[in-house]
């Protein structure tokens, strides 16, 4: 009898087109050789030895050889789901970006993640979440890479591989897997104090979301948008939750850990199939382009910093909601390569130090990960919109290339024209004085407050969360070996809220120190609530 047969894939977005690798009623080879039976090799005999002509065991061991790829360098667990974007035209007067005028739908996939667990860690490990949305847009791929939190480590890509080193496992003994509890992790915080307002972002409640479709998401950088006219405008991305923003607390998510390592994919998955589709608002932050680039004392190039709501209120330019599962957990979750360069017309990267090194960092990863230059032909990467590029050959190439002058100008077969106007282009450089002295290694000094912004964040938190963050600070110090690195963190608390600092002590049997810095007791404000968005744990 003939095997059922199987159903081709397909993504319900359009996203993807299955190759023509399950189609026809029988079993095959990769050749599409029929098989009358899979289980059992050819011998020479019923107890053997293995025959070498064997193609099909040979064809089938080597591929199951080589079904892993490396895993993403970090953010490598992750969780992803399909839907779409739906523009309210609030954006249309500060971006030309097509995908932004009222009403346009726009396709998108949503990869979710831990950053610093393997593939294989647990879901609700306390860590950074990310949130990365690719856009398939009618004028190219959109992506926005961003994050839970808003704000980062660091605020140059160059130490991006010292803050990884320092919160992956430790290289002796491969511990911990995937939490914040160790020796390397704090000494870096410690060390390198531009951290700590990152730090205590995760380590207050929305360090363990309850769901992946209760956390908000944060672009972190400031972006530049252009419209029409070519008039720019700063700005910071943020979605907001239609479910609102919930945490577990953590004594639950090691409940859960135990139970269901699974739990978030599983609850993102389980509410998809069941129609109950999570919702987003895209909002965006406006800031004048300045020269100076700041906002109200802030440094918007310096992505340790927010801008409180309160300054500058978050405008909702959009909708998306997440309404199909991948069909195929590598070919989409896996597979999908997201780039903070995947821009179209009317949205641009600004100098921020951090952005820059990224802009570098993810096609190069990804050469490796995705074994080659062509993985923009990999379905869940293709654009939806037209490609027609000069690039060839290489590994993994499947596009089946026309023409023989692929270059520009040539005189055999044209080439491709260019759009009319270079103002129609997707990498519109925004012209900016350069100082005259162009090479240094240093930083602004409007970078060096590492403290204020940290006490304002944690004087914002509700007595039971504050609760929570010395208990978090408690625990996780408390795996530390290194009694210096303790002391170090302790001395960096002291410097953000002196009671933090003598909770924490009390709880590791340490004196709390003195600060070394005096910073200005922040006025109880609006803005620290607006700091926390939709918090807290209703
Ligand atoms: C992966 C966010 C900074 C290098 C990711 C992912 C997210 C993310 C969400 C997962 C993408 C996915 O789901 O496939 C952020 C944010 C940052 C930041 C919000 C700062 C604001 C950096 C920096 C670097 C970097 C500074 C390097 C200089 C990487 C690499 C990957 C990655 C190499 C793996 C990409 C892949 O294998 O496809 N990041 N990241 N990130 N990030 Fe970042």
């Amino acid at each position: 009898d003939a095997p059922e047969m199987v159903t081709p894939t397909g993504s319900p977005t359009g996203a993807q087109k299955s190759l023509n690798s399950q189609s026809g009623a029988y079993l095959t080879t990769a050749q599409g050789a029929r098989l009358y039976e899979t289980d059992h090799s050819l011998k020479a005999g019923p107890r053997g030895p293995i025959l070498l002509q064997d193609h099909h065991l040979r064809e089938k061991i080597m591929h199951f050889d080589h079904e892993r790829i490396p895993e993403r360098v970090v953010h490598a667990r992750g969780a992803g789901a399909h839907g779409v974007f739906v523009a309210n035209g609030a954006a249309a007067g500060v971006t030309k970006a097509g995908f932004l005028a009222s009403g346009v739908e726009t396709p998108v996939f949503v990869r979710f993640s831990t950053v610093v667990g393997s593939r294989g860690s647990a879901d609700l490990a306390r860590d950074t979440r990310g949130f990365a949305t690719k856009f398939y847009t009618d004028e190219g791929t959109f992506d926005l890479v961003g994050n839970n939190i808003p704000v980062f480590f660091i605020q140059d890509g160059l130490k991006f591989p010292d803050v990884v080193h320092a919160a992956k496992p430790h290289p002796d003994r491969e511990i911990p897997q995937a939490q914040s509890a160790h020796d390397t992790f704090w000494d870096f915080v410690s060390l390198h104090t531009e951290a700590q307002a990152h730090t205590m972002w995760f380590m207050a409640d929305r360090g363990i979301p309850r769901s992946y479709r209760t956390m908000e998401g944060f672009g972190v950088h400031t972006f530049r948008l252009q419209n029409a006219a070519g008039e720019t405008t700063l700005v910071k991305f943020h979605w907001k939750p239609k479910q609102g923003v919930h945490s577990l607390v953590w004594e639950e998510a090691l409940m859960v850990n135990g139970a269901d390592p699974d739990f978030h994919r599983r609850d993102l998955a389980d509410a998809i199939e069941a129609g109950a589709f999570p919702e987003w608002e895209l909002g965006i932050q406006t800031f004048p382009d300045t020269p100076d680039e700041t906002f109200e004392g802030i440094d918007l190039l310096d992505p340790t910093k927010i801008v409180p709501e309160e300054l500058a209120p978050v405008q909702v330019i959009g909708t998306m909601t997440l309404n199909a599962n991948p069909t195929n957990y590598f070919a989409e979750t896996e597979q999908v390569a997201f780039h903070p360069g995947h821009l179209v017309p009317g949205i641009d990267v600004t100098n921020d130090a951090l952005l820059q090194a990224r802009l570098f960092s993810y096609l190069d990863t990804q050469l490796t990960r995705l074994g080659g230059p062509n993985f923009a032909q990999l379905p869940i990467n293709r654009p939806q919109a037209p490609v027609n590029d000069m690039l060839r050959d290489g590994m993994h190439q499947s596009a089946v290339h026309a023409g023989v002058a692929p270059y520009r100008p040539n005189s055999l077969d044209g080439g491709c024209p260019f759009l009319a106007g270079e103002d129609m282009s997707t990498y519109i450089e925004v012209p900016q004085e350069l100082p005259a002295s162009a090479k240094r290694r240093e930083k602004p000094a409007s970078f060096d407050d590492h403290f204020s912004q940290v006490r304002l964040f944690y004087k914002s938190l509700a007595p039971v969360e504050q609760d929570h963050v010395a208990q978090a600070y408690t625990f996780e110090l408390g795996k530390c070996y290194e009694e210096n690195v303790r002391k170090r963190q302790l001395q960096a608390l002291a410097n953000i809220d002196g009671d933090l600092c003598a909770k924490v002590a009390a709880g590791l049997g340490l004196q709390a120190p003195a600060p070394t810095v005096e910073l200005a007791e922040p006025e109880p404000s609006p803005a620290l609530s607006q700091l926390r968005g939709t918090w807290p744990l209703a």
